[in-house]
């Protein structure tokens, strides 16, 4: 017997199961009242299924997935959130944010908001100290706040968070500690500058299924060392980001794929000695980082 290159009507008939499934699905959602769910629930059923039926996915492999988001739902609580670290890891997160926070002019770019900002930091004067006993090579931060058009921009609201040199938060810590956290003001040229600590890199919550999920494809939990802020102000769209440090042998493989070039800077570290730009007393070395933030206006 000779080989048709005619596909074999077994073949024909299962793609036509196949798609028509998926026409009928796509059509349930044909009388949604709501055109913007129903162009969402169709499109996720379209992606969905192109993505069932690319990769054959097998009933084994389709339990385990339940299995999987089961475990994710289970260990998410009021301060775990194993969706979010899922979305992040799968770059899902800095993808929404891309689409969300588009180029304008000169605006500094954004980046993932990540699990561990809490509301109600205490607030700092201008050269106040983030760190608040967080442990770690003190940091001097500073820089301007201004509009896409070059303005400062006095009075804007700078928070400020980041972990400590052993890699923890202090929500992380189970002795209501606060520290590694403040909020400042910018001052009446859009100036701002504060005393933090230098960053160091730390993994993201690993010991539940997302941290399975890298274990199991090889990828390391670890995010490269930075330092949050939220920045905002009357009349510009809020900025939500982090800086980097220059020279952070982690900065290609950031778990979430949150860096970007125009957001690392130069931590330069300072000899034991040097003069701080304050008078501060420190005992060793610390470093000084300037980033100038711009702030693209409301509605952009
Ligand atoms: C963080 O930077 O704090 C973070 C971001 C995303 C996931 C986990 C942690
Ligand atoms: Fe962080």
């Amino acid at each position: 017997m000779t080989h048709s290159h005619t596909a074999p009507p077994a073949v024909a008939e299962q793609t036509r199961r196949e798609e028509e499934l998926v026409e009928r699905v796509l059509r349930s959602f044909d009388d949604c009242a709501d055109p913007r769910l129903k162009e969402l629930m169709q499109a996720l059923v379209r992606y969905l299924h192109g993505f069932l039926r690319d990769v054959r996915l097998t009933e084994e492999e389709w339990q385990k997935g339940i299995e999987f988001l089961t475990q994710v739902g289970h260990i998410t609580d009021d301060k775990r959130q194993e969706f979010i670290l899922l979305s992040d890891t799968l770059g899902a997160s800095m993808q929404t944010i891309a689409i969300n926070n588009e180029a304008h002019g000169a605006a500094t770019e954004a980046t993932v908001f990540g699990p561990f900002f809490v509301d109600g930091a205490p607030r700092i004067e201008l050269g106040g100290d983030v760190a608040g006993g967080a442990a770690g090579e003190p940091c001097w931060v500073e820089g301007t706040v201004r509009d896409t058009d070059g303005r400062p921009v006095p009075g804007a609201r700078l928070e400020v968070w980041e972990a400590d040199e052993e890699g923890y938060y202090d929500v992380q810590y189970d002795d209501d500690r606060t520290a590694g956290r403040a909020h400042l003001f910018s001052g009446p040229d859009g100036e701002y500058r504060f005393w933090a600590v230098t960053p160091t890199p730390y993994p993201i919550p690993h010991d539940g299924p997302v941290g399975r999920m890298l274990d199991a494809v090889g990828r390391s939990p670890l995010r490269a060392a930075h330092l949050h802020f939220m920045v905002t102000a009357e009349g510009c769209r809020t900025l939500v980001t982090h800086i980097f440090v220059r020279g952070d042998e982690l900065l290609e493989t950031d778990t979430v794929f949150g860096v970007k070039e125009s957001l690392v800077k130069a931590f330069e570290r300072q000899p034991a000695g040097t003069p701080t730009p304050d008078d501060r007393a420190v005992d060793g070395t610390w470093s000084k980082v300037r980033f100038d933030i711009v702030l693209a206006p409301a509605g952009n």
